[in-house]
Parts: structure tokens; sequence; C-alpha cells
């Protein structure tokens, strides 16, 4: 543990991020104490307005966005006493001089977190070099997207690269912060008993669902000009899928685990024209129903663009070209105005090779690991026993051994994952942090698919919100004799 003191400088203050994730996620650190006394925080944002009102603007999103068992009016307070706020046009050069001033002599550790569109990073980064505000021990926190596609996340790296080096930069991808996949790690390399069953001999295929019941909740003119394969693919799901399919690293350095991380992704089977209706779907919602309450379509939300043909799901069948990997499928897919939020990894074992039990129970003689990474993150083991009761024979049956982490755990809280990530941040580790490789390599498979369509001209099929997504995903999934799992 450090307590280091730093100065976070968070441009984008005011926007949907900080207020949502980024500030509760400070207060949480503040209440765990782990924000060292004299660490401070300058917001920065292009609205006029003044300290005082910019705290209390704060202080009322925390009260919304912290759960009220954990919030406390004294550690807001505290908290937001290391807040000040700075209004600046980001593009304005001299508006620079007055970060110097805050930082003024003191001598913490810089963290700049840029929570803006990533057009806007090149034009902090070139400011805060041009009026001497960071150094070579800079660290500097990025979101996603990093580009729309290969060609224009290289102009962003470069344009990174041009005022820090790759050791300073932090790549946000949040499903790196989040508890059960960094649990992946663990699960795979601590135990033995997986490591040694962990490919092609015993795997038969994997399944990685990422479901939201949220449409595009009011950002429809980011959303969709990316569309679901920009927005989950290119980072969260592929991010999942190099956690499941990589090499044991060497050690838990950054630079061990993510050349792990993008040997997966050079391996990644390239996706061919003539492999698009085998290997791809992409749907649209249409209105349907959500736990009981209308919703509406993708094309009648606010704002919407009436003829948009950009997917909202995507199912994907995506092989891995190694030696550890052949033949095993992982097979992706994630959605908005799915039926429920569900996050889940499955792994399918293969079969015993010789069966002796009843025929008509053979379909379930394979067991699977269920990874849940949301809600309820926890991990279950299915395995085969024998059915209770004189009468019952050796019949099967399917069942858990089950790892609730909330109740295993009891008093464990849950962090959220922008606190972990916040605090490595501060801590300067790199390794739950996407290296520029990882972003390229990722864009430059994803590119392809995106490509076939535009090529292929050929609109997302419909599914109605509140279902699991067009039937072709079904259907891509049963002509290789398979299901999607759906005991959530
Ligand atoms: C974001 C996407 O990166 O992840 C959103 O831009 C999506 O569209 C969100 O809703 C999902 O994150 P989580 O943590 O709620 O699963």
């Amino acid at each position: 543990q450090t307590n280091t003191r730093c100065d976070l400088m968070l441009f984008g203050a005011l926007g949907d991020l900080a207020q949502r994730k980024l500030f509760p996620a400070l207060y949480q650190l503040e209440r765990a104490n782990l924000l060292a006394d004299g660490s401070r925080i300058l917001a920065i944002a292009r609205s006029e307005a003044g300290t005082d009102e910019v705290r209390n603007k704060l202080l009322e999103k925390l009260r919304q966005h912290v759960k009220p068992a954990e919030f406390d009016e004294n550690i807001a307070n505290d908290f937001l006493q290391r807040v000040d706020y700075l209004c600046l046009d980001f593009a304005d050069q001299e508006g620079y001089q007055v970060l110097n001033e805050w930082r003024d002599a003191v001598n913490n550790e810089l963290i700049v977190y840029m929570a803006t569109p990533p057009s806007m990073y090149g034009v902090i980064a070139r400011n805060m070099k041009s009026s001497q505000c960071c150094n070579e021990h800079t660290r500097v926190v990025v979101e996603k997207p990093i580009g729309h596609d290969l060609e224009s996340s290289k102009v962003i790296n470069d344009e990174l690269g041009e005022v820090y080096n790759e050791n300073q930069l932090f790549r946000i991808d949040h499903y790196l912060g989040k508890e059960t996949v960094q649990n992946l790690i663990a699960l795979r390399f601590a135990n033995n008993l997986f490591a040694s069953q962990w490919d092609q001999n015993h795997i038969s295929h994997v399944e990685i669902s990422v479901a939201e019941s949220v449409g595009i909740e009011g950002r429809w003119g980011y959303f969709d000009k990316a569309g679901q394969i920009r927005d989950m693919v290119q980072n969260h799901l592929l991010q999942l899928l190099c956690l499941i399919a990589m090499d044991p690293p060497a050690d838990l350095s950054a630079d061990s685990i993510r050349d792990e991380k993008v040997k997966v992704l050079k391996a990644l089977k390239r996706i061919t024209p003539n492999m698009m209706e085998t290997h791809v779907v992409r749907g649209q919602y249409t209105a349907g129903t959500i736990m009981g309450k209308p919703v509406p379509g993708y094309l009648e939300e606010d704002g919407a663009n009436r003829g948009s043909e950009t997917e909202t799901f995507v199912a994907l069948k995506v092989e891995i070209d190694n030696w550890r990997w052949s033949g095993v499928p992982f097979y992706l897919r994630t959605g908005k105005r799915l039926p429920e939020k569900m996050s889940q990894i499955i792994i399918h074992f293969k079969p015993a090779p010789h069966y002796i039990f009843d025929s008509d129970q053979k379909h379930l003689a394979n067991n699977k690991l269920i990874i849940r990474l949301q809600p309820d993150e926890g991990m279950a083991l299915k395995i085969l026993t024998k059915d209770q009761g004189l009468d019952k024979g050796m019949r099967l049956r399917q069942g858990p051994l089950e790892l609730t982490f909330s109740e295993t755990f009891e008093s464990d809280r849950i962090p959220d994952a922008y606190e972990r990530l916040l605090w490595e941040v501060m801590k300067g580790n790199q390794y739950l942090f996407v290296r520029r490789d990882e972003v390229e390599y990722a864009w430059r498979w994803v590119d392809q698919v995106i490509q076939n369509w535009h090529d292929s001209d050929e609109p997302p099929k419909r599914y109605a919100s509140g279902t699991w997504g067009p039937v072709a995903s079904i259907a891509m999934i049963t002509r290789d004799g398979r299901s999607w799992y759906e005991d959530a």
C-alpha cells in the first residue's frame, strides 16, 4: 500500500463520467483512508463556476451516486475540501499557466486524468507540455474510445506519444478493474487444477456474454457512430477473451501480462467475407418490454436518425489460431436492451472420453465453469453427481460448486472498477491498463469485421427489446450443436 501524496488534475470534471463514476470512486478512496493527507484534486471544465459552487454540485452528485449506507456527510465534506475548480478552455494554451500556479511549490506526484472526448487528448497533452505543467514522471489517464478504427487510434496514440512515454500512459478499460475480471488471473494461475485443464485437449468451447438491459441512455450522438462492436467488443469483450486465453505470464508485472494478451490478439483468426454468415450476427433493437416496462426501439430514441443501421447487438464466433486453442470456438455476444444486466463467462469442458451412464443423459456429461462478472460476482463449477433415492439407480444430475463472493467473504465490500483503477494509478501500477499495441491489434481485428459489414451492405437484424437478440445469434451457435447458456 502506498499513500503517496498526489495532485490529480481532472479534465472534464463536470461531465457524466466524472460525476457518475470518478468522484464517487475518489470519495470511496477517502472513506477507506487511501488518500494521503495533502493529496489534492483540481477539477477542470469549461463552465464558468466558482470552487464553492462546484463543491456543492459534487456533494449533490455524491449523495445521488454513492449507496446511502456508504455515504457519510462528514467524509464527503472532508473529501470536497481537497477539490478546487478551474474554468479552462482546453485549447487555450496561455490558460494552462494557472495549472502551474495551482501546483506552486507543492511537490505532490502529478496525475492528469482526461475524462474528455479523445479529440482533446492531443490538445491537452501539447498544452501541458508547452506550459511545462508536466514532466516525465507525470501519469496520464485516458478513457476509451481510443479512436474509431486502427488509423484514428494511431493518430491519438501518436499525439499522446509525442508528449508522454508509454510507461506514463494509463489507458482505461474499466472491465479490467472489475473484481471478477481480476479474479480470472487468480483463478487461472493460482489453481493448478485449472491450469492443467486449460486448453483444446480439455475445453470444447467458451462463451462470453455481456448483456445490458439499458438502451443508449441519451448517448445517441456518440453511440450511433460507434455501435456495439466498437463500444463493447473492441475493448471489454476482447480484454476478457485475452485474460481467458492468454498463456501464463512469467510474473504479475504489467508488461508480462500485456505481452501475453498481445499474443492472443495477434493470433485471432481473421473473419473473411465468406465467414460472415456463420461467424457474425449484428442486431438492432426495436420496441419491446424490459422487466414489464415498455421501451422504445433504437430508431425511436430521442435524437435518433430514423434510417440508422448502427448495431446494438453483436454475436461472434471467434477462433484463435494457436497451439492452445486450435479448434475451440469462443462465442461472444453483447447487446443493449436485453432482458437483464448480466455478464458471464462459461468454460465448457469436454466430456469424459468414455460414457457409461444412461444414454438420454449424455448431454449433461460435460463440466462447466461459470464465471459471473455481474450481478452477484462469483464462480460456479457445474459437476455431475448421482441423483439421490433408491429408485434413481445411477441417474445423474448436475449441480454447482458455488462461490458467491458477497456470501462467502461476507464482510468484504466489492469496490467499483474505478476505485481500483484510480488506486492503481496512484501506485503507478500499469497492469490493469491497456498498452498501445493491445489497442491497435484489437482495432486491426475489429476493423476487418466492420469492413465486411460495409462491403455487404446488409442491415442489422431486428430484435425486440427484452429478448436475447436476433434469432440468427441462436442459429449461429446451434449450427455447431451448442446453445447459449441461459441459466444465469
Ligand atoms: C461502457 C460503454 O464502456 O461500458 C457503455 O460505453 C456500456 O455503452 C458500459 O453501457 C457497460 O459497463 P458496465 O460496467 O455497466 O458493464
